[in-house]
């Protein structure tokens, strides 16, 4: 369908993140030339920059099958052991959020990865004893906002680890353009940039603001994406020049005129603009540390003087 070819079905059609997909290119032919399945692989960053992308892709690659949950749905050992029993071989075993796996069945997990095995307690109190299932050989693609939250037992267990990178303008403008042909949309190479500086370095955003920008389009000029509908639609959307939304605008201007710019801790700040922390710490933070508007310092976040200018606002000193 229409979703299916707006991501990428190869690597060779995947956009950006160079040396990890020059370097898959490599540990999946040589995988395949020796007929074993790709190792496990993790892949960390924020959200929105393709690892469920990548995941899909690799399976596609390997000629493989693909199983996709995720660390909130798999609650307890047994809703692991039922999709680790039903993996055909070869398969590629997609665990989004894998941070999120409880301890028990992590525990699951680490015969599974290592030995391809299961084991299985049968019965219970004196006549308990467990029997080893043998799995088909299978690859883990793990993928998490942030590698530290994992435990480190189940990070040694992954022998490709990729963190992925916030995209450069030009990546991401190719990725407009890329994915306004598969809507059938016309846009100049202009907007496709414009669209670009404001997407956080981030595919999911240019994507989401393309789709918006197109239907502002074709209301009301009848079609084709050239650059002023393109800023004009972007404005209305509260998408700034950088490309800081409602949410990124508050938490700055919470810093600055609730806290003199900081240092505020997380926890404080979260309640002052009535956002959860991890969606600050895993959704905006990281692209704000990237612009340089905020930094992390032992005793909370601080407003540099970066976002001081970007705001206009004065800094008192
Ligand atoms: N669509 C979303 N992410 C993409 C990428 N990295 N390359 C190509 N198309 C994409």
């Amino acid at each position: 369908g229409l979703e299916q070819s707006i991501r990428p079905a190869d690597l060779d059609h995947y956009i950006g993140q160079t040396e990890i997909k020059e370097n898959l290119q490599i540990f999946i032919q040589a995988a395949k030339e020796r007929q074993e399945p790709l190792d496990h692989v993790l892949l960390y960053g924020p959200p929105g920059l393709g690892k469920t992308t990548l995941a899909m892709i690799i399976a596609n690659e390997m000629g493989a099958g693909i199983r996709m949950t995720s660390g909130p749905a798999l609650e307890r050992p047994g809703d692991l052991a039922a999709v680790l029993s039903s993996l055909e071989p070869g398969d590629v075993l997609f665990i989004d959020e894998i941070h999120r796996l409880s301890r028990n069945v992590e525990e699951v997990l680490y015969p599974a990865m290592e030995d391809f095995c299961m084991d299985i307690v049968i019965g219970k109190d004196e006549t308990a004893h467990s029997i080893r299932l043998n799995l088909p050989p299978f690859t883990l693609v793990g993928a998490t906002t942030r590698a530290g939250y994992l435990s480190p037992p189940l990070r040694d267990r992954f022998g490709v680890v990729n963190r992925l990178q916030f995209y450069r303008t030009d990546e991401l403008a190719q990725i407009v353009r890329r994915t306004a042909a598969v809507l059938h949309v016309a846009i100049d190479q202009e907007a496709s940039f414009e669209i670009a500086r404001r997407s956080r370095g981030t595919p999911r955003i240019a994507n989401r603001l393309l789709r918006r920008i197109r239907d502002f389009a074709q209301v009301e000029t009848g079609g084709a994406i050239a650059c002023d509908i393109a800023r004009r639609g972007l404005t209305r959307l509260h998408v700034d020049e950088a490309g800081l939304d409602r949410v990124d605008h508050q938490l700055l201007e919470g810093m600055i005129r609730k806290f003199g710019g900081g240092p505020v801790g997380l926890d404080t700040l979260a309640a002052a603009i009535g956002e959860e922390r991890h969606t600050i710490e895993d959704v905006y933070e990281p692209y704000l540390m990237q612009l340089g508007f905020i930094q992390r310092t032992p005793r909370g976040r601080v407003a540099t003087s970066l976002a001081y200018t970007h705001l206009h606002i004065a800094k008192e000193s």
